[in-house]
């Protein structure tokens, strides 16, 4: 069975945007888990953009929802993650004028610092993953700092398919990372810019355990309702 983990970030986003309490992310979450989604995914930026610390203290508390913490791996970020007490962490590169995580870590050039980061959650029995570009050497690295996970960022082939250019070379370098993370003992986890066609195609490829998705689910959940979204990509992905 393939997962789906909702992104609420953005659920954060339309509620700073009035700056007073709706709609609220912790709602989000609970009502996501009703539906049988059983992980969010929340990003905690360095400028607390959308996701506070108070947000993702709270949606942690909630009963048999595992949480995926998205941090970047600046020493203040760490610190309050490891307070917070998430499931799991998705290391991701941050940069502060970016509209949304632009690409994969930079692994090679970051490397001692991003192993200890693992070691730390890792003694919290905190699952660790490594949002990265699909690329081979990434993945080899990636089993070398000592991550259980790799998330693959699936930005290019997600803008290909929407605007109907070729994506096959995209999807095979996205299939031969998946190939190889799964047989060096990684779970492969895919994000980014995905939308009900996007998701489909990727289905194909089966070492793909999880989807982590969010601007389209909560964009066309204005149209549709978050309900009939979240069934849909159920519909898709299992
Ligand atoms: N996975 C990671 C690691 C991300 O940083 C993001 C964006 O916050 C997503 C998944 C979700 O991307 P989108 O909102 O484009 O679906």
């Amino acid at each position: 069975m393939k997962r789906l983990g909702v992104n609420i970030d953005h659920v954060a986003t339309l509620r700073n945007a009035r700056g007073e309490l709706h709609p609220n992310p912790v709602l989000a979450a609970k009502f996501i888990k009703k539906k049988g989604i059983n992980s969010v995914t929340i990003h905690l930026r360095e400028d607390r953009r959308h996701i506070k610390d108070i947000d993702a203290k709270k949606i942690c508390k909630i009963k048999d929802l595992k949480v995926n913490l998205e941090i970047s791996t600046k020493k203040e970020i760490v610190r309050n993650a490891i307070k917070i007490k998430p499931n799991f962490v998705c290391i991701v590169p941050e940069n502060r004028k970016e509209i949304t995580t632009e690409g994969g870590l930079n692994l090679k050039k970051n490397k001692e610092n991003i192993k200890s980061i693992i070691n730390r959650f890792k003694k919290l029995k905190i699952r660790t993953s490594l949002f990265i570009n699909p690329n081979l050497n990434d993945i080899s690295l990636s089993k070398k700092l000592g991550s259980d996970c790799v998330e693959i960022h699936t930005g290019t082939f997600s803008n290909l398919v929407k605007s109907k250019k070729k994506y096959s070379k995209e999807f095979l370098k996205i299939k031969r990372c998946s190939n190889l993370a799964k047989s060096i003992g990684l779970e492969v986890h895919a994000g980014h810019g995905l939308d009900y066609h996007s998701t489909k195609l990727l289905c194909k490829i089966p070492e793909i355990e999880e989807f982590n998705i969010g601007h389209f689910i909560i964009g066309e959940s204005i149209f549709y309702g978050l309900d009939k979204v979240i069934k849909n990509f159920n519909k898709i992905i299992n």
